[in-house]
């Protein structure tokens, strides 16, 4: 691929961020980038440093066990929402594991006994039905479960609806009404999370609530969880007010606070790689004849392209993009090997537009004068996936050159909340996992060859760590 000068040209263009060469991937496939998450790792081990807090990693935005060795080294454990996420913390992670689920089977709760060492629930009904097993079980065994209750703060910040625990009619976490302080005895914690991706300020106005409604038994406590959706990794997060949000609440409780974020661990670590299959233009859709590619368009051809109806009417905010931008006729469309409510389903699901790599978005340019340019990237594409769904769009992006077939397609902040997710819906394939490492990152910038091109990335390895196959999709049937 490094052959000819074009690739060359391109390569540098498309790709000087990356550590890795993405046309060297075979697709679909998630990079983790150990670098990038290190970078998360050093500011929440900082948070720590500053708080004396205790940070747990949320599998369930990111169980990626093969990088736990290099999270654990930083983070106190993991927190689980099923017996199975508590098993893999307690066999890969090795270090705390916390559960809460919105309830229990019996079934949950023995298996639990095994691995989890806090046990939350969502009522004072579960607590009181369980408790007794779970002591009945582990009595002698050496093995000490401590029990939590979630509460609900009643306060939202704002989250949409189905992220906002504190929505009216939540069935997440007891409400002050429903507080049954004869049975705090042996409760060892409370629980609670409100936030999706917000600041410390929103931090701020939760822990005031939950002072006000339940401060009587903060104090009653070995510890308190603020829960996960801190975006602390996030660039201008304010991570001086978080720290002393903590460090006063543990003074005037004195209580061990945690955190249990996900995203904060691994946002911007990851990556989906994808390959374009094929490119259809409008002209194919309506049955013209003249086949009519993105390059042609722009050099002259009279055919309408996605470039003249961007800002035209179907404008769409990032949210939505999707579903909205699946309808719009007059662009062409790029088809890739992943596949969106398979491999990336929260893109359809939030909704939210992800970010390809050294893309732009054509909605930013709106026309300003009859016949200007709109987009700074002139070749414009919506990209889809290959399943049936009539919406498996990830969205419309401008490039500065046309697509190609063979093509690699850069997803950005594909860690999170979309490797734990996949699914082999239509029998499409799960995209393999592979992973930059970082000690061959940090020798690579150490070496004779200039960061940042394309030889420098050939020198470093990139591990494929799992890949998938046809037994993948059969073995979850029967
Ligand atoms: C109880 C609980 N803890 C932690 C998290 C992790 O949140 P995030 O990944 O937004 O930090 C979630 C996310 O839904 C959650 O429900």
């Amino acid at each position: 691929m490094f052959g000819t000068d074009r690739n060359l040209k391109v390569l540098r263009m498309k790709y000087s961020t990356l550590n890795f060469n993405p046309e060297e991937i075979k697709t679909p496939c998630f990079v983790v980038d150990e670098n990038l998450l290190w970078h998360n790792l050093e500011i929440l081990s900082s948070v720590k440093e500053h708080t004396g807090c205790k940070i747990l990693l949320a599998l369930k935005c990111f169980s990626m066990f093969r990088v736990f060795p290099l999270i654990r080294g930083c983070l106190d454990g993991i927190c689980a929402s099923s017996p199975d996420e508590a098993r893999l913390g307690r066999e890969e992670f090795q270090k705390e594991v916390h559960t809460f689920a919105a309830a229990y089977s019996e079934n949950d709760i023995l298996d639990l006994c095994e691995t989890t060492d806090h046990l939350v629930f969502n009522s004072f009904g579960q607590l009181e039905r369980f408790r007794p097993i779970v002591q009945k079980r582990v009595a002698g065994t050496g093995r000490q479960i401590d029990f939590g209750i979630r509460i609900n703060p009643e306060h939202s910040e704002g989250a949409v609806p189905i992220y906002d625990p504190c929505a009216p009619g939540s069935r997440l976490g007891v409400k002050l009404a429903h507080f049954r302080e004869d049975l705090l005895d042996g409760i060892a914690g409370l629980h609670w999370h409100n936030l999706c991706e917000q600041d410390s300020d929103c931090l701020q106005r939760t822990v005031k609530a939950v002072e006000s409604r339940f401060g009587e038994y903060i104090s009653k406590m070995k510890y308190i969880n603020f829960g996960g959706g801190h975006h602390i990794t996030r660039p201008g997060y304010n991570i001086r007010l978080l720290e002393n949000i903590i460090n006063d609440f543990q003074q005037k409780w004195g209580v061990q606070v945690y955190l249990e974020p996900g995203e904060a661990v691994a946002l911007n670590a990851g990556y989906l790689v994808a390959t374009v299959l094929d490119i259809i233009t409008d002209s194919d859709i309506v049955g013209g004849s003249d086949v009519v590619t993105g390059s042609d368009v722009v050099t002259g051809s009279d055919v309408v392209t996605g470039s003249d109806i961007v800002g035209g009417s179907g404008v769409v905010g990032d949210s939505g993009v999707a579903a909205e931008s699946a309808t719009r006729s007059g662009i062409d469309i790029a088809i890739m090997d992943a596949c969106v409510p398979a491999h990336m389903p929260d893109v359809l699901e939030m909704p939210y537009r992800p970010y390809i790599l050294h893309s732009e978005n054509p909605e930013d340019f709106p026309e300003t004068t009859a016949g200007s340019q709109r987009a700074a990237k002139k070749y414009i594409y919506r990209i889809g996936g290959v399943s049936c769904l009539a919406g498996d769009v990830a969205g419309e992006y401008s490039f500065d050159e046309p697509l190609d077939i063979g093509d690699r397609l850069v997803f950005t902040d594909m860690a999170i909340y979309s490797m734990v997710k996949t699914n082999t819906f239509n029998g499409v394939r799960l995209p393999s996992i592979a992973l930059v490492k970082k000690d061959d990152v940090l020798a690579g910038k150490n070496d004779t060859l200039k960061n940042d091109t394309p030889e420098r990335k050939d020198h470093i390895k990139v591990e494929i760590v799992r890949t998938f196959d046809y037994s993948d999709f059969k073995g979850r049937l029967s």
